[in-house]
Formats: structure tokens, sequence, C-alpha cells
């Protein structure tokens, strides 16, 4: 077996809390445990195309626990087999620049490499695989919707946050006898809006994954009303009316994602208002959900991915992603997950759970 000496470490992809708190204990876990030296690249593959690395020092990974973002930096817009390059007359051409990657990383003699990201990241940490670059994945998002673990760090926290939002809407709604509409990230699977709505005691909770019926939605408002209650919406940036499209912000050129999704909550109060005498006001939470310091679970979560990634290479694994499955730390082949999204289902414990307690998912 080959002894491992040197590991790069870099984070990909959207930010989320707990990204530092993994580099913590990987870059600890290596430097005490196995006298590894382990090399940041700065902003994912941009730092591997451009060269853009450096060797960490212990007391680089010091107090970045708590923090939030990546000290590494991320970028989601850099795709080394598929590279963005501006010609002098101004065009665009795009190049497979993921040799240049390779080498980079052999001139610091480093054939391993962390990589922490969602799918896109995934998606050319597995080609890289297949070129000889021995990966160990560690994915991220406040979606939790990547396939192959039960559990993505960030996810607590982004609930706890969306959570307090809707804990706090809940007077201004009575005061105003308003309809309240909290828009949730969440990309193509509705984890955050479920499991916030749930916390936050929301009386409609709208996902992709149970397309939605404005009049049934319009039905539980006037009847709440009617006893003198408000109505409280949890609504994920994807949902959509049955038979109808989800609502896109705007489309983007240059990114893993084609379409930056984002406005269902205006529509929706839009739409209620139009149809139903009761006002409404929507407010979309963005980019507040993947910010700040990590909660005390994802900060212990995060700190046994790192350490677990150190040892899958000390045991001479190869090309593994770091998963929680039946609630404990485990690994199955990078590959695995390529393509494939992890959404609710529709059996889903949790949802069972919120309609019993009579939460309307709009079906
Ligand atoms: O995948 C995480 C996520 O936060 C999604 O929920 C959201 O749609 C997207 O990222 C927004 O990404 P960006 O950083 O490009 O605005």
């Amino acid at each position: 077996m080959r002894r491992i000496k040197r590991i790069a470490i870099m984070t990909g992809g959207g930010d989320c809390q707990g990204l530092n708190a993994v580099i913590r204990a990987a870059v600890k876990t290596g430097i005490n445990e196995h006298e590894l030296e382990i090399l940041g690249v700065n902003d994912c593959y941009r730092g591997l195309v451009e060269n853009d690395m450096k060797w960490f020092k212990f007391d680089d990974a010091s107090n970045i626990l708590t923090l939030g973002g990546t000290i590494l930096g991320s970028s989601n817009k850099v795709n080394p087999f598929e590279y963005r390059v501006k010609k002098s007359d101004g065009s665009i051409i795009h190049k497979d620049v993921s040799r240049k990657c390779i080498k980079n990383l052999r001139e610091y003699c480093v054939r391993d490499a962390i990589i922490i990201g969602g799918d896109g990241t995934m998606d050319s940490a597995v080609k890289f695989s297949k070129m000889g670059l021995n990966v160990i994945g560690v994915p991220k998002t406040i979606d939790n919707d990547l396939f192959g673990t039960e559990r993505t760090f960030g996810f607590d926290t982004a609930v706890s946050i969306v959570t307090e939002a809707i804990d706090r809407i809940h007077s201004t709604a009575a005061s105003h006898h308003r309809t309240m509409i909290i828009e949730t990230m969440g990309r193509d699977a509705g984890w955050l809006a479920l499991h916030s709505g749930v916390a936050g005691g929301a009386d409609v909770i709208l996902i992709p994954e149970i397309p939605y019926d404005l009049d049934k939605i319009c039905q539980v408002i006037k009847n709440r009303s009617r006893k003198g209650k408000v109505t409280i919406i949890a609504v994920s940036e994807a949902a959509k009316e049955k038979g109808g499209k989800r609502v896109i912000h705007r489309l983007v050129e240059d990114s893993h994602e084609k379409v930056r999704l984002g406005g269902i909550g205006e529509k929706l109060a839009r739409d209620i208002e139009e149809r139903i005498d009761i006002s409404a006001r929507a407010t979309k939470l963005g980019h507040v959900q993947r910010g700040g310091t990590p909660s005390a679970s994802d900060r212990v979560f995060c700190t046994q991915l790192g350490y677990y990634a150190i040892q899958l290479f000390m045991k001479g694994k190869r090309n593994r992603l770091v998963v929680l499955k039946n609630g404990k730390i485990s690994d199955i082949a990078l590959s695995k997950t390529k393509g494939r999204t992890k959404r609710v289902r529709i059996d889903d414990i949790t949802i069972k759970a919120a309609r019993g307690t009579g939460v309307s998912f709009g079906d």
C-alpha cells in the first residue's frame, strides 16, 4: 500500500455552515495523528487550474470551528472539464483543462484530495478520480438533497435559521390578520421547507415533491380566518402548482445550475390576494440561510466527517464519499451519487406527522 504523506483539501459549490469545521478536523487529525502535509486549494477548481494553493500550518486550522463560510473560498462557476476562456476577439470558448489541474497537484507531489462539495463539485471529482486522483468526497449543502447520505452538514443550521424566521413572523401575521409566506432555499428538494415548516408550526408547507392546488390553500386560509386564525406558509423555492412550472428568477449561463430559482413566495402572495379577500405578504430568506456559525449538531457532525475522511486515506481507501448511513458515519463509492438527487418521499414520516397535526401540503 502506498504511504500517503500529502493531501490536498478544497471546498466547492455554494457555501454552507460547517465547511471550516470539516477543514479543521481534517487538517488537525492529519497533522496530529499522521504527520500529513495538507495543501489548501483556494476557491476549489479555480485554484487547481490557476495553481493557487498553499500548505496549511497547524495554526491555520485553529479558531475556525465556529466560523461561517470557508477559509479556502469557493467557486461554483469553474468547471475544469469545460473551462471558460475569453479569446482576444471577445468570444468565449470552453476548454478541457483537467490535465493541467492534475499536473499542478503533481508539482506538489499530491495524488490525494479531500473535496468538500455538492453535486456539481462531485461530478468533476468523479472525473478527476478516473484520471488517477484519489478523491475522498465530503458532501455538503443546506438542501440535504445529496443521494447516498441521510444528512448533509449545513442542513441542521439552516433549519434553525428558517425556524427562527417563522417564529418571528407569527406575531406580525397576527397583528395584521395576514397570511405570511416564508420562501426557503432547497433547489430540487423540499427538506428545508418541510423541516423548518414543522419546527416553526407552519399551517401550510409547500414542497416540490407535492405540487399544490391554489384552491386548497385558499380554503385553508379562509377556514382559519373564520376561526380568527392567521395562516403561515413555508414554501420551498422549487415548489410549483399542479400542472405549473417552477418560478425561475433568472437563467444563468456559466454555472453548473442552469437556472436560479426564486419568487414563488411573491407569486403565491399575489395569487392569494387575487383570489380571496385576505392580505398576504412574502419573505424570501435567501442566502441568510447559508450564513453564519454552524449549529452545535453541525459542528459535531463536521468534526466526525473531517476525521473520518483522513482515516479513509490512511486505510488505503480510494474514491469514496463520506456519508451518514443508518445513523453512523460510513462511506460509499464516490461515483454512486452521480446525477442522483435525494428528494423527500411523500410517505416520509415528517410529512405524515405534519399531516397528523393538521398541516396542509396544498394537495
Ligand atoms: O444548493 C444550495 C443552494 O443554496 C440552493 O438551495 C439554491 O437554489 C442555490 O444554492 C443558490 O445558489 P447561488 O449561490 O448560486 O445563489
